[in-house]
């Protein structure tokens, strides 16, 4: 079966490519390569072996859009390519709706107009912005957005809640914790451009000396500890995930034409809980200060995994320790 992966060059999208290639799925794989890099083409097939069909295209290019599906059949899309930087969103609105919201719609504009089904959404926690209930459930409400980007994954959700009704059309959206960690075999991981906005990429790019000291943001919220709470699951748990979805999805296993499903661990871990794990699984010391909350961020964000575990039958298998040691590794492999 053949499968598009767009921004199947990214961070999560190259995880999910090399889980689809090893469980036989034929790969093709749309990336405007604006946020990710050529060489992880090479990385995957030297993984895999396999070489994935690569397009390179922006999805705001409709005709390109178009064309691509007048001339490949796919069994089912997985959609990764958007853009994801919380606080860049808010600085740029536009550049999020335009691209977020466009590339979806030349997507699903294109599948309809070809009678292409089967698609997969990659959406956030952070629809729930801070729910009123932990863990948090699929039918926790969905707050109004924090951000520009989180609101951009909300409309998404909204537009194909309304595609799936209006048409013979079928999704699952996946909405994911916090993706850390890298492939154990330490050749694909995040790549963040500049300085890092996540927690993990600075940690360990603190502990190889690219950066001086990390910041804790905050040790006065309402938590064991004081610091935030989020559930960090696995980059290899959460592709694993969408080749789950996938195969229920062409093998028309869905109990409705959209689904939701939390993707997480199920556990929180704070930020000074995430630092020891670091320093026990790496044997790194951190150098790291407290500092002031960074404004929008929540407290408390952790997933109720039954859906998942029991209607989807996804659960994830990796520890906390295990991610962070693969993210180690794979910062060690960075020039
Ligand atoms: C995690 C925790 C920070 C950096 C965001 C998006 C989410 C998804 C993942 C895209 C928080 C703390 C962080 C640092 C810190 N993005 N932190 N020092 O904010 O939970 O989620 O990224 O798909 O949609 O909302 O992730 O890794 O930025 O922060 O103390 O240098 O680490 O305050 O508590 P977040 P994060």
């Amino acid at each position: 079966m053949k499968v598009l992966v767009t921004g199947g060059l990214g961070y999560i999208g190259s995880h999910t490519v090399v889980e689809l290639q090893q469980e036989g799925f034929e790969v093709v794989i749309i990336d405007n390569l604006s946020n990710s890099r050529i060489e992880v083409l090479d990385q995957i097939t030297s993984i895999t072996g396999i070489k994935p069909q690569f397009e390179q295209f922006d999805l705001l290019d409709k005709e390109k859009v178009s064309d691509f599906f007048n001339t490949n059949r796919v069994d089912g899309v997985i959609h990764f390519a958007a853009s994801k930087a919380v606080g860049e969103s808010v600085e740029k609105p536009l550049l999020y709706y335009q691209n977020n919201l466009g590339s979806l719609l030349n997507l699903l504009q294109a599948m309809l107009r070809t009678d292409q089904d089967h698609f997969i959404f990659s959406s956030s926690c952070t629809v729930y912005g801070q729910a009123d209930v932990l863990p948090i459930t699929e039918n926790a409400p969905i707050k109004p957005a924090e951000s520009p980007y989180g609101n951009t994954k909300k409309i998404s959700e909204d537009v194909l809640s309304d595609v799936v009704k209006a048409h013979d059309f079928h999704a699952i959206a996946l909405r994911y914790f916090n993706p850390i960690g890298a492939h154990p075999s330490a050749k694909i991981g995040e790549l963040p451009l500049g300085v890092p906005q996540n927690l993990i990429p600075y940690v360990t790019q603190t502990a190889a000396g690219i950066r001086e000291q990390l910041s804790v943001f905050g040790d006065d919220y309402p938590t064991p500890d004081g610091t935030a709470i989020r559930d960090y699951i696995h980059v290899v748990d959460l592709a694993k995930a969408h080749i789950v979805a996938l195969k229920r999805l062409v093998q028309k296993e869905y109990q409705s034409p959209i689904e939701f499903f939390n993707i997480g661990t199920g556990m929180g871990s704070s930020v000074l809980e995430v630092i020891q794990a670091f320093e026990k699984a790496t044997q790194q010391k951190l150098n790291y200060k407290i500092v002031d909350r960074r404004a929008g961020d929540i407290t408390a964000a952790y997933a109720d995994t039954t859906l998942a575990n029991t209607t989807l039958g996804w659960r994830a298998e990796k520890s906390l320790e295990e991610a962070l040691k693969d993210a180690w590794e794979w910062q060690l492999q960075q020039k």
